[in-house]
């Protein structure tokens, strides 16, 4: 048979950050994910005020840039994959009684109420059951089905993202001569990107520039979720501030392979401090519950997980194996382009996870 389809095996993951636009393009080769093209342009400037999606930097002048990246890389794809900052999205597991379907539907719209302030017009909810617990069962019945009866719950996660936020970044792919496949959040494109199927307890720490997102992964599944305000230029910052230099001799020096760890006298980090301080926080919330799976590993992402001596910084301070993370493991590319990709290797994650939404989408597709 013909296939006209054939165009629709590539995908653009696009991920629009403080301090760099990332672009990979990944397309279905033999049923395989495959690198095919990637582009990466700094953003320049100390990232200030650059998330502000009514902005004319955000509407005009960065389809200008996404533009230019295509044409430079000669990228031929057209369907995008983008994500939405996980700042501005709700990531939650709430508790329910079981019930049906559809009471759980109106539960879970009045549980969303307490979480989003705002109307709930302007909000994309999904939700999906991650978890079934049964009702603890009396000595005497064992066997008995507990479905229903008092006691019995379920885990649900909800999402919720804000539909003029989506529309935003709807216009800006648009401008930019592309067509958007479908918007996720961040920290399931950097999930997918950097666990795919893996069984086991995982923290995923993702530095960027300036917000720092961590998420605690259990069996695949979501269990904890948090954003803070901390991130690259902080740590830029304190070095400059420390070695009394400008904050653009500061970033060099940062990028450069300095260990600012291991010196006789090591640079304080109070962000890394806040960070490790969340972490924890979170390590706590989740033993709260029983049953628990051990944290087997922390994984590093973002551009910030290059920093040399950062990995060794956190297994010394959280006492667990600390990683850095590689988005490209799943992917095949030509092993000519391994120095290449070893230079992107961490800052693409939320990239590659987007473009892998498509790859998912597709290969859900092909076995129907
Ligand atoms: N080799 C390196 N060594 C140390 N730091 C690095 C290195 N490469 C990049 N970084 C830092 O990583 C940060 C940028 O990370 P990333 O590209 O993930 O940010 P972003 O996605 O643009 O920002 P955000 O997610 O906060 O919007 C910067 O602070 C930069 O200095
Ligand atoms: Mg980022």
């Amino acid at each position: 048979m013909f296939d006209f389809s054939f165009k629709k095996n590539t995908f653009l993951g696009i991920d629009i950050g403080t301090a760099s636009i990332k672009i990979v393009e990944i397309r279905m080769i033999d049923g395989k994910p495959v690198l095919s093209n990637y582009a990466w342009m700094p953003l320049g400037g100390n990232g200030s005020a650059k998330k502000d999606l009514d902005s004319e930097y955000f509407y005009a002048t960065l389809p200008i840039c996404i533009k230019k990246m295509i044409k430079k890389a000669k990228i031929s794809g057209k369907d995008a994959y983008i994500s939405l900052p996980s700042f501005g999205g709700l990531i939650t597991l709430i508790d329910f009684p079981e019930m049906a379907d559809g009471d759980m539907e109106q539960a879970i719209k009045f549980e969303a109420h307490k979480y989003i302030p705002t109307s709930l017009d302007d909000v994309v909810i999904s939700w999906d059951v991650v978890e079934k617990r049964e009702a603890a069962k009396s000595p005497g019945l064992s066997g008995v089905e507990t479905r229903g009866l008092p006691g019995a719950t379920v885990k649900v996660l909800l999402v919720a993202a804000s539909k003029s936020k989506i529309l935003k970044y709807e216009n800006l792919i648009k401008t930019s001569g592309l067509t958007l496949r479908s918007v996720d959040i961040e920290t399931f494109s950097i999930i997918r990107a950097l666990l795919g199927n893996d069984p086991g307890s995982f923290i995923i720490i993702d530095i960027g520039s300036k917000a720092c997102n961590i998420i605690l992964v259990e069996k695949g599944v979501i269990r904890i979720n948090r954003n803070i305000d901390a991130g690259g230029l902080d740590l830029t910052r304190a070095i400059a501030k420390e070695m009394q230099i400008d904050v653009e001799r500061a970033e060099a020096l940062k990028v450069s392979g300095k260990n600012f760890f291991t010196s006789a006298a090591p640079t304080s980090f109070v962000t890394l401090e806040v960070i490790t301080g969340e972490v924890e926080r979170i390590i706590r919330t989740y033993f709260k519950e029983e049953g628990r799976e051990k944290v087997t590993e922390i994984i590093l992402s973002g551009g910030m997980a290059n920093m040399v001596g950062l990995a060794d910084y956190f297994s010394d301070k959280l006492k667990i194996k600390t990683v850095v993370g590689d988005p490209f493991a799943r992917i095949t590319y030509d092993k000519k382009a391994e120095k290449l990709v070893s230079r992107i290797r961490t800052s693409f994650a939320v990239a590659v996870g987007s473009a892998l939404k498509g790859v998912e989408e597709f290969s859900k597709k092909a076995v129907k």
